[in-house]
């Protein structure tokens, strides 16, 4: 398409050769519905979005096929609620382990089909991963309480937590195997049981952990993972099926809205949680550690070319650092990215996943030009690469005045802000209606427990760029969502809390 034919072939058998799958029996294209793969006629194609090939083509589940699923679920939560809490604990372990033993091939399934560089892939498996050793710890102390009543000395309140059901499991394509874990790991701790709706660019990792799951030992009918490029309509009919206890959705906040309105118009009112869109400040105080805040923004910014809700969206500099912050971080990226298909080596950034990605990156580059941002590195597709590759950018002097200000850019350019004090920047740095992440640095204690209150968001880094693990409540405030994830929380949106009154 765009390189010569004799470049074009030793670069596909390179790729060929380095994204070799071992056991190839995790590469699999049927929906998995009561422990069993199971095929449909009709097929959609998976893509590579760094080359634009056909990777597989899958299942294309229909709404029978969801209907089924959920019901078997709904017979399996009958039994898999009963199970010895250790039981589940062992699957957990189970899974955590094959997960580590197939890491390599895991990756390579998830770098095809996303793009993102092996690297990284591979730090998603091992993220993934760490879910289910988390939720395998967390399960046998899913614990109640004991209150004293407030209105008899021999009245006695105690409290449990009992699984919902069939929990409808939605998620994106950006991390398609770790926002699966995070959901299906306190599935499977606290008895419930689930239909999966993978991204449909990226159903191979789901399909993936059925492999997984099935060999750990899950119970037939406790994970059902079904492909679809049906995306509306099979939402809304997961959203509104009687049957499903509750939504968990990872995704946009405008797809979050719309689904939440879906699950209360079914039979019964779902409980819902979700992961939604961020516009997370990166705050770089007067007093940081300049070092240390360059370093920060590498990953905190340009982690999966941008594509993650937790990417610094406005980048505030204080004006006494903004020029020497800005000068090494252009200097930074142009000596160690290199953009190009995640399977070659060095390569550091991979492609956008699609065409209206990209698009809305170029627009959004495009308005702050046109308002007055200077351009200090790229500012252009990389079209010799491929049609979603994008530059790694940086745009000086922003403002307000520009769409990216208020944007979720999800994609790799940063915008920086200058600012000259703390109460202004926050108040700016709040000026949005979203809320999952912020960040900044500082060495003033003051500014410090200051700054983490009065920031609106969901989750703070203070002098790190990097809040992702399994303890962490991850999830948002305001239009970011609802419910944590993760962490001792993250079992509580799975669970229902019942109270036992006891009169004597
Ligand atoms: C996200 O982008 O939604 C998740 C990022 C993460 O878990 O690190």
């Amino acid at each position: 398409m765009f390189r010569n034919s004799n470049t074009l072939r030793t670069l596909n058998l390179l790729r060929k050769m380095s994204s070799k799958i071992e056991n190839d029996y995790l590469i699999q294209t049927k929906a998995f519905i009561n422990g069993k793969w199971t095929e449909t006629d009709d097929k959609f194609a998976v893509t590579n979005p760094s080359t634009g090939d056909t990777i597989r083509e899958v299942t294309n589940c229909g709404v029978s096929d969801f209907n089924k699923a959920i019901e078997i679920a709904h017979d399996a939560f009958g039994t898999f609620r009963q199970t010895n809490v250790r039981e589940r604990a062992q699957i957990l372990d189970n899974i955590y382990n094959l997960m580590l033993e197939n890491k390599q091939d895991l990756a390579k399934i998830l770098t095809l089909e996303n793009g993102k560089p092996y690297k990284d892939s591979l730090g998603e498996i091992v993220y993934s991963a760490m879910f289910f050793k988390w939720f395998a710890e967390e399960a046998p102390r899913i614990y109640g309480d004991i209150i004293p009543s407030a209105v008899s000395s021999d009245q006695k309140i105690f409290t449990i937590r009992q699984p919902l059901g069939v929990i409808g499991i939605l998620t994106p394509w950006n991390f398609p195997s770790a926002m699966i874990a995070r959901k299906l790991a306190p599935v499977i701790a606290t008895g419930n049981t689930c239909v999966i709706k993978p991204a449909h660019e990226t159903p191979l990792s789901a399909l993936a952990l059925g492999v997984i799951a099935e060999k750990a030992g899950l119970p037939a009918g406790v994970c059902n993972i079904l492909p679809t490029n049906h995306t509306s309509e099979i939402g809304e009919y997961v959203c509104e099926h009687e049957l499903v206890k509750k939504i968990t959705f990872t995704g946009s906040t405008k797809i979050g809205q719309l689904l939440m309105g879906q699950s209360s118009k079914g039979k019964n009112i779902k409980k819902f949680s979700m992961e939604l869109g961020g516009n997370a400040p990166y705050i770089v105080f007067k007093d940081a550690d300049l070092d240390r805040a360059l370093d920060g923004i590498i990953g905190c910014k340009f982690r999966q070319s941008g594509q993650t809700c937790i990417c610094a969206n406005r980048i505030f500099v204080h004006e006494d650092l903004y020029d020497e912050f800005s000068k090494r971080l252009v200097d930074k990226i142009d000596k160690t990215f290199k953009l190009g298909d995640g399977f070659q080596d060095g390569v550091t950034h991979g492609p956008l996943i699609h065409d209206k990605s990209i698009d809305k990156v170029a627009s959004l580059v495009q308005d702050a030009k046109t308002k007055g941002a200077d351009v200090l590195i790229g500012g252009s597709r990389a079209s010799s690469l491929g049609p979603l590759f994008y530059q790694p950018t940086v745009l000086g002097n922003v403002t307000e005045s520009m769409d990216i200000f208020y944007e979720e850019i999800f994609g790799p350019v940063a915008p920086l802000i200058k600012f000259k004090d703390v109460d202004e920047v926050i108040k700016r740095a709040n000026d949005t209606d979203v809320g999952l992440a912020g960040y900044f640095y500082s060495q003033n204690i003051s500014t410090i427990f200051d700054a983490a209150e009065k920031l609106n968001v969901g989750m703070v880094g203070v002098n790190t760029g990097e809040i992702s693990e399994p303890a962490v409540p991850f999830g948002g405030v305001k239009n970011s969502g609802l419910g944590k994830e993760g962490s001792k929380y993250g079992i509580d949106d799975y669970t229902e809390l019942k109270a036992i009154i006891v009169a004597p």
